[in-house]
């Protein structure tokens, strides 16, 4: 949860606001998101990583208000499309506080990045290399250029989020000395400044030793390749993936712990290499704001559905689901919710947290203890939705998506309104 969330009289509070005035406000199903609470994690991990250049995640989600707050903690911004840089600019952000990822940016992006001065570009491919090298020459600039570094660490969460083995589509292999060749291109193209090398071994890991691995590895070839080419890499950059938790079972690491094992385990591959510590850079989206925020969502319909002979599981509707979020059905993820506009003693029963679309697979909590006296009209709240929730909304079923509401020193604000059947209509031509 929140931080400045707490009940009060049975019902769930945000600094100081119930959920009802929210709802009645705002309608649901809404996010809501805890602005303090969120720059309170930007802050915690500039200072653990004090002297590092630590990027928030823009795809974890992305609005102007987010950005700014996050720029304003004094965090630089990973993006990785057109649309994200659109919104970085949009906020009024330095472009050369960017960096931009993919491992198919389009010409149009790489043109944009190269003519705005963004401040780093994270390059996955030979052909992008080169590509980069003839627009930067043609723009007369020369770009500061990272590579991605696949180190080959299988990190423990779900496939679809794993970015580091070898069958899989980001980075340059370590192991088949691909990455050293794309380094080596980089610093002797005309046009383009090797600034380091840059790793990323996938979202939502608790396992510090994966990451550790990973440090090691990379700081290994990024000391092999500046005592080989004699040059000096400024910055090694870690990536993100910290897991957040969703469920009390989940413990994640505080990121002091997660920075001086890093820190570590870099000191101790340059101190072996005899070269000086680079400077750091990492880019945690989901650690950031995935625990800001919550799904406030209405009941609309409570069914009961006998599962065997005694057993049996309430099928509680809620007037959302896969559209703002699918992360249960896509990554089979454990979310809770809790009875949030009213406290009760009726005696829990197993439940399902489901929404309106039109497939079983729309669920939101697999398994979950409510009131067995949940009813329509009562609102529940889902935390944990903060990253790849919004991010990863859609419109099936034409849907419209829900907003985004931002609470701050006590005050609800809309920083991304809802969606509406208008708004749909309007790219449905005839
Ligand atoms: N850096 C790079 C290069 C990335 O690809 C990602 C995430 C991050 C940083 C931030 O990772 P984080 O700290 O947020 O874990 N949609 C999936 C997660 C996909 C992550 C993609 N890349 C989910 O909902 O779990």
């Amino acid at each position: 949860w929140p931080a400045n969330v707490e009940r009060a009289a049975g019902t769930l509070h945000i600094g100081g606001l119930s959920v009802e005035k929210l709802a009645a406000e705002f309608g649901t199903p809404a996010y809501v998101f805890d602005e303090d609470d969120f720059r309170a994690r930007c802050r915690a991990w500039t200072e653990a990583f004090e002297g590092a250049d630590v990027f928030y995640a823009a795809k974890a989600f992305c609005s102007k208000a987010v950005l700014r707050a996050a720029a304003e903690e004094g965090l630089s911004v990973d993006v990785c499309t057109a649309g994200e840089i659109a919104v970085a600019l949009a906020a009024g952000l330095d472009p050369a506080r960017l960096g931009l990822h993919g491992n198919n940016k389009s010409l149009a992006e790489l043109h944009q990045a190269v003519e705005i001065g963004i401040g780093r570009i994270v390059v996955d491919s030979l052909q992008e290399i080169e590509r980069l090298d003839t627009i930067a020459g043609e723009l007369g600039r020369r770009p500061m250029v990272m590579v991605r570094v696949n180190v080959g660490v299988e990190a423990h969460t779900h496939e679809y989020i794993a970015t580091a083995h070898e069958d899989q589509k980001f980075g340059f292999s370590l192991a088949d000395g691909d990455a050293y060749e794309a380094a080596r291109r980089v610093a002797h193209a005309d046009n383009l400044e090797l600034l380091g090398l840059h790793s990323h071994i996938g979202s939502q890991i608790f396992d510090t030793a994966a990451f550790e691995v990973s440090a090691a590895r990379v700081a290994r070839l990024h000391a092999q390749l500046q005592t080989d080419l004699d040059i000096t890499l400024a910055e090694l950059d870690l990536g993100g993936g910290f897991g957040m938790a969703y469920t009390t079972q989940d413990d994640p690491q505080p990121p002091a712990v997660i920075a001086a094992a890093l820190r570590r385990i870099v000191d101790r591959e340059c101190a072996a290499a005899s070269i000086d510590v680079p400077r750091l850079s990492i880019e945690p989206g989901r650690s950031i704001v995935g625990p800001s925020t919550f799904t406030l969502y209405e009941v609309g319909t409570v069914k009961p559905v006998t599962l065997s002979a005694g057993a049996s599981r309430l099928y509680v509707s809620v007037d959302g689901g896969i559209s703002d979020n699918i992360r249960t059905a896509l990554y089979d993820a454990t979310y809770s919710a809790t009875l949030a506009s009213r406290s009760s003693t009726a005696t829990p029963a197993l439940a399902r947290v489901v929404g309106k679309h039109c497939e079983s697979g729309d669920i939101v909590v697999k398994d979950e203890f409510l009131p067995a006296d949940i009813a329509p009209g009562d609102l529940i709240a889902v935390p944990g939705t903060g990253a790849y929730c919004r991010s990863m909304g859609s419109n099936y079923n034409h849907v419209p998506r829900p907003p985004v509401v931002a609470v701050r020193n006590g005050e609800a604000r809309v920083i991304l309104a809802r969606e509406t059947v208008e708004d749909l209509l309007r790219l449905d031509l005839g």
